[in-house]
């Protein structure tokens, strides 16, 4: 294939554009032919890197295919800090009492016809195994490239500014936008919240509309410390409009560390019943049933670890302190709600909803909400949050009502439609 070999010095001048003319073609294809045969290959490659040999495999009705993977072969254990790690198989502190393997049991039982994951029809992962979603090679390749993968744009942090500080120039950064309930000025230990599911409309594959809890801790700047947990619709990253069930952390401001669920090394699941990156079912519909689910995520005073909650009794797993630097310690700001892309298309605001896609005022039923939403303290409680501030950016957009009652402690409703007559 190498051009090489064509001599031009022996043609004659007419000839001799017509030779260069082929040359520049056949030097392009070349160019186009062997630019994807090095992009196959590093796809390969690092699918062999992500994909671990599975004990079984199910098969989604949404087309994943679920790898049930021996819980000591997972990815964390590519991670050098990780080559010796003992697994914790259960936390030390548990912010919601003493940990109790028969009652989570039996709430599991109960919760069961109504928390599923959709592959969950087709079969369980087997004891001992973690369940773990595929990443197929169309995955990758939807990528903007090989390294991208499975991360979040260092251009597109998500909680982009302190919001009592609001720098103007940095609030509209990145097309990202939020409507969230904050707290910030002490130290948390952990966050829990019942958020509402929906299946929000993506109108372009870039964009993504996620609702989710994050626990920071540093500056907004180069070294955010980050974990995240919730829902999300992102077709660049899944393929399709589903709902999913996701996680996230970074402690570099979403630079080179991190990544989204199980996509590279750091997460250590032990649990052997949910998929991170897998969809949620059912999801709630407009003056219809409604769906909720529970995320808690709380520090391990003692080991220092991370760990997090799905539902009432499914612990998934850890993030190992060692990963982060402020969170080492604590949290110092906790943050709930929603977030979208919006790329503008058209010169316009995108119509890619955030949660139902209507508007606080709507309220149950018709709009989304995060309830009983707490923090957890140094004393590992769960507490009500104090001072709860809101931050959208445009709230002609997308927005935020908080309120609280006995039922559901502190609440917020959220979201909006993105582009209508107040938000063109
Ligand atoms: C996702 O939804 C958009 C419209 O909101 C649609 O154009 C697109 O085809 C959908 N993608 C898939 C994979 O279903
Ligand atoms: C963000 O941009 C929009 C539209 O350009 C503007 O109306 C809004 O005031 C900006 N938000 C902030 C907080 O500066």
């Amino acid at each position: 294939m190498a051009p090489a070999h064509f001599s031009t010095t022996q043609l004659g001048i007419t000839l001799k554009g017509v030779f260069l003319l082929v040359f520049a073609i056949s030097l392009l294809s070349c160019a186009a032919a062997r630019q994807p045969q090095t992009q196959k290959l590093k796809v390969h490659k690092h699918l062999k890197r992500l994909n671990k040999t599975p004990v079984k495999t199910i098969q989604s009705p949404d087309g994943d295919m679920i790898d049930c993977v021996h819980i000591s072969k997972q990815p964390a254990f590519d991670h050098p800090f990780l080559k010796d790690h003992k697994i914790q198989m259960r936390p030390n502190y548990h912010p919601e009492g003493l940990y109790d393997d028969n009652k989570v049991k039996s709430e599991t039982n109960e919760r069961e016809s109504t928390l599923k994951q959709l592959w969950h029809v087709n079969g369980m992962c087997p004891e001992d195994t973690i369940p773990i979603r595929r990443t197929k090679e169309e995955d990758v390749l939807r990528a903007s490239s090989v390294k991208r993968y499975g991360k979040k744009y260092k251009s597109t942090a998500a909680p982009r500014i302190m919001p009592k500080s609001a720098d103007p120039d940095l609030v509209n950064e990145s097309g990202h936008q939020h409507a969230i309930a904050y707290v910030e000025g002490d130290k948390y230990y952990g966050a829990k919240a019942t958020m509402n599911v929906w299946e929000p409309k993506i109108q372009q594959p870039n964009e993504f509309s996620l609702s989710q809890i994050w626990i920071l801790g540093g500056s907004f700047g180069e070294d955010l410390n980050s974990i995240e947990a919730g829902w999300q619709v992102s077709p660049d990253l899944y393929g399709d409009n589903n709902t999913r069930l996701f996680t996230y952390w970074t402690s570099d401001a979403y630079q080179a560390t991190g990544c989204y669920n199980l996509l590279c090394s750091g997460f250590i699941q032990i649990n052997n019943n949910i998929a991170m990156g897998a969809s949620i079912s059912p999801v709630s519909a407009y003056r219809n049933s409604q769906y909720d689910i529970s995320i808690l995520v709380w520090k391990d005073q003692k080991e220092g670890n991370w760990w997090m909650q799905f539902g009432n009794g499914y612990v998934l797993g850890y993030w190992p302190s060692f990963l982060f630097s402020y969170l080492a310690d604590s949290a110092s700001m906790i943050e709930w709600g929603g977030e979208v892309v919006n790329s503008e298309p058209d010169g316009q605001h995108t119509s890619t909803q955030m949660g139902s896609g209507r508007f606080p005022e709507e309220g149950f039923g018709k709009s989304s909400y995060f309830r009983n939403i707490q923090v957890v303290d140094k004393e590992n409680n769960l507490k009500s949050p104090k001072d709860i501030g809101t931050f959208t950016e445009q709230s002609n957009c997308y927005d935020v009502q908080t309120g609280s009652n006995s039922d559901w402690g502190h609440y917020f409703y959220y979201g909006g439609p993105g582009r209508n007559p107040n938000c063109p």
